[in-house]
């Protein structure tokens, strides 16, 4: 019989006397076949958890195809052209960019990335997958004239649990995923740090704060050196390893992550309760020891850390990259649409009138408008 999230938990806290955060939040959201994401949580409307920007509609969707497409321009129009989506879902957003029409298609591979199997099983429901091997290939040796067999035979889409170890010429992408990668967590003591692990009492997992390991004390303090005693921060190294390795998948191309996010001082500032959130069923969930597995458990992407990898090329809200890229001559082209379709009542019609609201939530300065989008250029 399969082990569930919660036995799994206790027999390494029984083994090892306690566990420390970063090794409960990976069990409680991708244990398998119990942890919240393992068991098909996550991101949509009616019948999931949260709402992400490519779940509000498609309009997200058709900016990032613009965007792909400048992207696929400046690089000198290679094919093919690897778009690597990591976080990818249930395929929300490579549904809406394949939608789009983008000028690269020709030379577009997508790749989708998800850690979970459920949610991987469900991105052959709506997308036409290919085997990895299948688009993954050679690519096309520039010193060769002849072209590969695949060229200009796309868009090609394929779906893999990790991000491909190939070097490739494209855009790796991440919407919403380094705020769900397991991080430590840590307290400032009157004279250094401590960490916080989590231990057992009876039934109930409690926390445990034990003396920091001195490497990361000395980057927090640097970091928030006016941290109040008793302030809390994260320690993102697993963020900022993921970071590294898109990195390296880049021959040429860009880095681009979207997510909720701050600095570490920024962090530091707040009541835990503020960053560190649960999130189920549409509504914010429990403390997160209560429910391991049960719910998301999401941490605010301290941008600093991240920044010790490589300093982002460019840093924007949301609203401002949206807008950067488009949204709002697609709002317009929608309104028009609308404008001649609407007596009709035709299809296309009402998909330009949802866009308006699509666009108004999207760059709302309250919610989903200020995210962060942090671009890196590879290559
Ligand atoms: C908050 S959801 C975002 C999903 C989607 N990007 C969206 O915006 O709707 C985070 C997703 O990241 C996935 N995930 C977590 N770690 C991952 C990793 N290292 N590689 C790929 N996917 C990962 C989770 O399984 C989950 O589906």
């Amino acid at each position: 019989m399969a082990v569930t999230v919660d036995a799994a938990v206790a027999e390494r806290v029984a083994r090892f006397g306690s566990l420390r955060f970063d090794e409960f939040v990976d069990l409680a959201l991708y244990h398998e076949p119990d942890g919240f994401f393992a068991a098909g949580g996550g991101a949509g409307r009616a019948g999931a958890d949260f709402l992400t920007s490519p779940e509000v509609g498609p309009l997200f969707g058709a900016v990032v195809a613009r965007y792909l497409d400048a992207e696929w321009v400046r690089l000198g129009r290679p094919d093919p052209f690897v778009v690597v989506e990591a976080a990818a879902g249930r395929g929300a957003l490579a549904l809406a960019v394949l939608a789009a029409g983008p000028a690269c298609g020709p030379a577009l591979r997508y790749v989708l990335v998800e850690r979970s199997a459920q949610l991987r099983a469900r991105q052959a429901e709506h997308l036409p997958l290919v085997r990895p091997t299948e688009m993954l290939g050679p690519s096309a040796d520039p010193e060769d004239p002849a072209p590969s067999p695949t060229q200009g035979t796309g868009p090609l889409c394929c779906s893999l649990t990790g991000l491909p170890s190939e070097p490739v010429d494209g855009v790796v992408l991440a919407n919403e995923l380094l705020d769900n990668v397991p991080f430590r967590l840590f307290e400032r003591s009157t004279a250094s740090w401590s960490e916080v692990r989590v231990a057992r009492s009876g039934d109930a997992l409690v926390e445990l704060l034990v003396d920091a390991d001195p490497e990361v004390a000395v980057h927090l303090t640097a970091l928030a050196p006016d941290a109040a005693t008793g302030a809390r921060v994260p320690w993102q190294q697993g963020a900022a390893d993921w970071l590294s390795d898109a990195l390296s998948v880049l021959r040429s191309g860009s880095v681009v992550v979207v997510d909720y996010a701050t600095t570490t001082a920024g962090l530091a500032a707040r009541p835990q309760e503020e960053w560190l959130r649960t999130y189920v069923a549409h509504g914010r969930g429990d403390h997160p020891l209560a429910r391991p597995g049960r719910q998301d458990v999401t941490c605010e992407v301290a941008t600093d850390q991240l920044a010790r990898v490589r300093p982002p090329s460019a840093v924007s809200s949301q609203a401002e990259w949206l807008r950067r890229h488009g949204v709002d001559e697609l709002v317009e082209e929608g309104r028009r649409r609308w404008a001649e379709g609407a007596a009709a009542g035709d299809l296309a019609a009402l998909a330009g009138r949802s866009r308006v609201a699509e666009a108004a939530a999207l760059t709302d300065p309250t919610g989903l408008g200020a995210f962060t989008v942090l671009e890196w250029r590879a290559g």
